[in-house]
Formats: C-alpha cells, sequence, structure tokens
C-alpha cells in the first residue's frame, strides 16, 4: 500500500440494470472484506448507492442498504424519486474518495460508463478503464477482436444496422442463419447480463421468435452454434502483469444455464474443475491473452465452453465486473487460488494504485 494514511474506497453499486440486486450482493461482501478485522487498519470505506431510475445515494443512505439483511425492503424505499426531479449527483460528495471500487454489473456500469464517469474524477478505480469495459461487454466486438488471434470462439453470426421490427427482415434472417449455422442456434443481445434476451433455437420459426426477444434489448444481436458443453470459468487479476486463477466449473441441472438456473440455489460450482493439466494450462493462457488483447485489466471473470464430443476449448464471454457475492465464482476462484475475500479486496485496491 502506498503512504501510512488510511485510504477511503469509494463503493458503487445498484444501478439501473437488470443485475441490480446481485450488485448490492456483490457490494454487501466487498464492504465486508473492506472492514475485516485486518484491512480496516488500512482502508474507510463510502458508500454510493444508485437506485433503479439512475439516482445517486449518500453514504449514510447507501451504508443503511449495505448493512441491511433482507435487501428487498431497504432497497425498495429508495426507488421513488423521479430522475427529472433532481440533479443526479447532487449532493454527492466525491470529494474524499481516493480510489473507486465500482460494483455495477451489466448495463449502466460494467459496460465502461462508470468508468468513463469516474474518470473525472482523476482518481485511480479498481477494474479496468473505458474501452475493455466496453468491449468486455459486446458480444459482436469482443468476438470480432479475439477471431484475429485466433483464439477459438464458437461459429457466429452478428447482425446490426438491420430493422427487425420488419418480419420479412427477421424472415429471411431467419432463412440466412440455417443455411450458414448448424442447428441449434443461440440467440443473444450483443449486449445484456444474466441470460436475458438469450434464446436456444432448434428451427426457423424458433429461430424467428428469438429474434424478436433479442431485439427487445438489442438492435445488435449475436446467433451461434449451440454445442453440447461443459462450462469452465477463469478469474484473472492485475495490471501490468496479469493472473489467471484456479478454473471451476459450473454445473445445473436444466438444458443451459438461463436466467431461472443462475439464481437457483441448486447449481454446483466444482473448484478445481475436474479437467486435464493441458485444458487448464490453455484455459489460463487464453484468458489472459484475451485480457491483454481487449485491454481489460484490474479483474475480470473469463468464461470459456469445453465441448463434450471434440474436447475443445471455446471462449464464451469476459465479465468485466464479474459477481462478488458470497457465493459467487470469482471469489470462490481466488479463494482456491490462495487469497481469501479479504486479501483479494485488499490486492484489487493495491492494483488499480499499479499504474
Ligand atoms: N454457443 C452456445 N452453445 C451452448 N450453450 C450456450 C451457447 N451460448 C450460450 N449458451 C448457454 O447460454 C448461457 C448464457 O450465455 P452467455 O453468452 O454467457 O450470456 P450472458 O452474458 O447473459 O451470461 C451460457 O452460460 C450457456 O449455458
Ligand atoms: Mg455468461
Amino acid at each position: 500500500m502506498v503512504g501510512k494514511e488510511k485510504k477511503c474506497i469509494g463503493i458503487i453499486f445498484g444501478g439501473d440494470s437488470n443485475e441490480h440486486y446481485v450488485s448490492i450482493c456483490s457490494a454487501k461482501t466487498v464492504f465486508k472484506a473492506l472492514i475485516s478485522n485486518e484491512n480496516k487498519k488500512k482502508f474507510l470505506v463510502k458508500a454510493f448507492y444508485i437506485n433503479k431510475k439512475g439516482v445517486w445515494f449518500d453514504h449514510n443512505q447507501s451504508l443503511s442498504i449495505l448493512k441491511e439483511n433482507n435487501i428487498n425492503d431497504t432497497s425498495a424505499k429508495y426507488q421513488m424519486f423521479p430522475k427529472e426531479e433532481i440533479n443526479f449527483l447532487n449532493k454527492i460528495e466525491f470529494q474524499n474518495v481516493d480510489i473507486w471500487f465500482p460494483l455495477l454489473h451489466g448495463l449502466n456500469g460494467e459496460d465502461g460508463a462508470i468508468h468513463g464517469l469516474l474518470k473525472f474524477t482523476q482518481k485511480p478505480l479498481v477494474g479496468g478503464g473505458i474501452l475493455g469495459s466496453a468491449l468486455g461487454m459486446d458480444k459482436i466486438l469482443m468476438k470480432k477482436i479475439l477471431s484475429h488471434l485466433e483464439i477459438p470462439q464458437v461459429n457466429y453470426l452478428a447482425i446490426q444496422n438491420q430493422d427487425l421490427s420488419d418480419d420479412n427482415v427477421k424472415n429471411n434472417l431467419s432463412i440466412e442463419i440455417i443455411e450458414k449455422l448448424n442447428l441449434p442456434v443461440f440467440v443473444k443481445p450483443a449486449n445484456s447480463g444474466s441470460s436475458l434476451g438469450i434464446s436456444k433455437a432448434n428451427n426457423k420459426s424458433e429461430i424467428f421468435k428469438a429474434l424478436k426477444k433479442a431485439w427487445e434489448i438489442d438492435s445488435r444481436i449475436i446467433i451461434e452454434e449451440g454445442l453440447d458443453i461443459r462450462e469452465l470459468e477463469c478469474g484473472i487479476i492485475g495490471n501490468l502483469k496479469l493472473s489467471a486463477s484456479e478454473i471451476g466449473e459450473v454445473s445445473y441441472s436444466t438444458d443451459w444455464y438461463d436466467y431461472d438456473s443462475k439464481y437457483s440455489m441448486e447449481n454446483q460450482i466444482i473448484i478445481p474443475a475436474e479437467i486435464d493439466y493441458q485444458i487448464s494450462k490453455q484455459i489460463k493462457d487464453i484468458a489472459i491473452r484475451s485480457c491483454r488483447a481487449l485491454n481489460i485489466y484490474g479483474f475480470a471473470r473469463v468464461d470459456f465452453f469445453l465441448e463434450n464430443i471434440s474436447k475443445k476449448i471455446f471462449l464464451n464471454e469476459i465479465n468485466t465486473i464479474p459477481g462478488f457475492t458470497s457465493t459467487s465464482m470469482f471469489p470462490m476462484l481466488w479463494n482456491a487460488s490462495g487469497l481469501n475475500i479479504d486479501q483479494l479486496v485488499a490486492k484489487l485496491v493495491d492494483i488499480s494504485l499499479d499504474l
């Protein structure tokens, strides 16, 4: 840690995103870690809650959410202010914060929005910058860049600049998809999260419906060949030098990892994943190379598919503000790699000063 004085860490959480509540849970975990016996000697915390309408709340109000057990009840009290009536940063005191720790998952945060805003404060932040965050969030641009590096990815088609409100356009695209890709396909909004807006489609009429659903979330859409897979994840931390964690596997009983199964208590996380040493090494190497290529640093979780038949690895996606709840993969991966949650959070703060 640079200097002797305690550093004030500004946690930002909540936000106008479909991962609002996960963000509150992540912030609770990070807050607890920052005020642990060891860390409270080094850190003070300021909390900034953003409600679902994008309104910011001051430290005391935000702290009450972090300290409350029943998140739904407490945060419900803060949803009522219409954005138009107040300046969204009114009365928010940024001055005392030394280092930002944004925990806004998904849109309006993880996509680089919060990184851009915080840049104006000229303070370091835990995580990456605007560019890497935006690229990590955008499934089309991420894939296009990674294909130049020959990072293994599932076959895909990208749709953009087309008016999918027109049924003829959807119909023609459905035909093109069937001609170019093997069924089933996964149809995904380019920018979303938690599997929202994603469908698995087995024929033309399902593809048509899936395009309609994805279009409701994003005008940019990605279609992928659907494989029979195991799902493996790897944590990345670092700045000039990136380190990879152990590999974890998430296993679920549904056909694919959709919204409901993501938030079901029945999922199993297995760390380290039972895979060959060579596969594990390949995943770590690809995870680091991909983050480097997209200018992603600070922390990230890189998700992979391991195809059951071919035993081939494919990079699926990169999350630049991965879930940080007590049962999330990211802190569990690092725990298995020798950093408990308190040490991990302190390490991430140190990394943010390592520019
Ligand atoms: N090409 C594919 N083949 C098989 N399953 C897939 C494929 N693409 C997505 N899935 C399933 O859908 C889930 C969500 O897709 P993902 O691209 O990770 O979206 P999100 O960003 O919402 O997490 C994956 O975890 C996986 O279970
Ligand atoms: Mg995913």
